[in-house]
Formats: C-alpha cells, sequence, structure tokens
C-alpha cells in the first residue's frame, strides 16, 4: 500500500436537516463566512496532502462542479475592471486540486456512496471526508490520520470523546487501547443508543481505508434506516484486516445542524482578523440587548 493521494467527498444527501436552504441549493455549497463548506473540506483534504479528490454527487448538485471549475465569464469581468485579489480568489478555487465528480444515482447510504467511487480509487488505499464536519486544527485531521496509516499500515479512523446521551448520532468504536491516543477496534456500531454503545468514541467523518473496503461494502447489507452503511464495512474491515481509531487533535463542528452551524461562523469569524473586532462587537451587541 503506498502513499495516500486520493480522497472521496459524499456529497450526495438532501440535506434535510438545513431546510429550506437546501431545496435548491446543495447543503454542501452553503458557506461559512465566504466559503463553501465543500470548500473547507477540501482545503482540509488538499493541505494533508490529497492531490485527487472524488466528489460523489446526485442530481441538482452541478453547482459543486462549478465551484471547482473556472467562471471564465466572471473571471474576465474581475480582469478587466483589474480586481485582481478577487480574479485570485476565483481562480485559486479551481487550481487547488483535480477533482473529479461521480454520480450517486440512488440514495442507498453513505457506504453505498463510498462504493460509487470505487473506479475511480482503484486499488489505493484513500482518505474519506464527510462534509458536515469542519475540523479546525494546526495539522489537518486528514494529515493527523495519514501519518498513523503510514506508522501502522492499517486503516484509520479519526474519533472524539462524545457524552453518552449523543452516541446516537454517531458511528462509535470499542476496541482495545494501543495507547492514549489509539484504540484496536473491536467494534463499531452505527449510531448506538447510550445502553448500547461500546464507548463514547465517536467518529466526526475522516477515515483513511484500505481498498479492501470496496470488495466488503459490496457485500454488506443494508443495515440502519434501511441503508448500506459505512460503519457496518468497517466493522467487517476491522475483524477481517484490522482498523484502528485515532483521538485526533482539533476542534470540530457540526455544520449540519442548526447550533453547530453557529458556532462554526462564529468561530471562523473571529479566526479572521479583518473580521475578529467587528465580530465581537456584533456578538457584544447581541448580549447588552439580552441583559
Ligand atoms: C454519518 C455516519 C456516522 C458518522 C457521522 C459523522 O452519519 O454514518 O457513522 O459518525 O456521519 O457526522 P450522518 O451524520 O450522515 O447521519
Amino acid at each position: 500500500m503506498g502513499t495516500i493521494k486520493k480522497a472521496v467527498i459524499p456529497a450526495a444527501g438532501l440535506g434535510t436537516r438545513f431546510l429550506p436552504a437546501t431545496k435548491a441549493i446543495p447543503k454542501e455549497m452553503i458557506p461559512i463566512i465566504d466559503t463553501p463548506m465543500i470548500q473547507h473540506i477540501a482545503e482540509e483534504a488538499v493541505q494533508s496532502g490529497i492531490e485527487q479528490i472524488v466528489i460523489v454527487t446526485a442530481r441538482h448538485k452541478e453547482s459543486i462542479e462549478n465551484h471547482f471549475d473556472y467562471n471564465y465569464e466572471l473571471d474576465d469581468t474581475l480582469e478587466k475592471k483589474g480586481k485582481s485579489d478577487l480574479l485570485k480568489i476565483s481562480q485559486d478555487v479551481a487550481k487547488m486540486c483535480e477533482v473529479i465528480s461521480i454520480r450517486q444515482k440512488n440514495p442507498l447510504g453513505l457506504g453505498h456512496a463510498v462504493l460509487t467511487a470505487a473506479p475511480v480509487i482503484g486499488n489505493e488505499p484513500f482518505a474519506v471526508l464527510l462534509g458536515d464536519d469542519l475540523i479546525d486544527a494546526r495539522v489537518p485531521c486528514t494529515r493527523q490520520l495519514m501519518d498513523i496509516y503510514e506508522q501502522e499500515r492499517q486503516s484509520v479512523i479519526g474519533v472524539m470523546e462524545v457524552p453518552l446521551e449523543e452516541t446516537s448520532k454517531y458511528g462509535i468504536v470499542g476496541g482495545a487501547r494501543k495507547n492514549s491516543k489509539l484504540t484496536q477496534v473491536e467494534v463499531m456500531v452505527e449510531k448506538p443508543e447510550p445502553k448500547d454503545a461500546p464507548s463514547q468514541l465517536a467518529t466526526p467523518g475522516r477515515y483513511i481505508l484500505d481498498p479492501v473496503i470496496f470488495d466488503i461494502l459490496r457485500r454488506t447489507p443494508a443495515g440502519k434506516g434501511g441503508e448500506i452503511q459505512l460503519t457496518d464495512a468497517l466493522q467487517i474491515l476491522a475483524k477481517e484486516k484490522g482498523l484502528l481509531a485515532f483521538e485526533y487533535e482539533g476542534d470540530r463542528y457540526d455544520t449540519g445542524d442548526r447550533l453547530g452551524f453557529i458556532d462554526a461562523t462564529l468561530a471562523f469569524a473571529l479566526k479572521r482578523p479583518e473580521l475578529k473586532s467587528s465580530v465581537l462587537e456584533i456578538m457584544n451587541k447581541h448580549l447588552r440587548e439580552q441583559s
């Protein structure tokens, strides 16, 4: 198994948690400040060393492809007006990496979406990044996982500790600790009730996977919600080939949730030097009005 150069970003979901915004716009195109969520995810991949991103899309999601392409009309207008800063912003997205899109024609679940990317990934280990989770980290989360993969030569998923009452929102792992950050996964359960959770270690959607996962996904029956679950395939991978869970370092935001989205928006705004003091003033104004 070589080094990891390819990543899959599943982006075929309907985004019903964010209606009405997602009625005509893919949820992945909703911005945090001025940057679509999927661009934040693609940036994490590229900063981790990924060279080719496979986006699994669906009908009515063409704007995602357009976003990673050139917009000649816009670029031409910006050039003629001498707006070189804006021109750079527009063109940098098209230049950031090679993007290949492939359609998931039926909504059969996350596992099926990953399997849809198999013809493009081929027989190489690859990363998967889910678009609802933004992880702000000094070393990008995917890079942290790639480093573990390169040391251990085993598939690895990122995990974080969640409160017991939240286990039913995530894939949860259980297993034997190898050290303070690394667990050898023995079981993996999709969204268990707290009483059935094997631990409080949850995956926010960052995976480095051996390509054998495709063979496993082909024989994984529909699971929770009648969908082919990536988690169920990972459980088989853990048994047959080995799977590690790594407690990555970084702040994670669930941008698929309204409050998580607001949290991410404020956190990212406060990290922008040109916005920080004005945003703090706005926040203070609201705090005063509430007291
Ligand atoms: C998916 C996965 C789940 C994972 C979660 C992270 O669920 O199935 O295992 O923990 O993403 O956000 P979803 O949130 O898409 O229902």
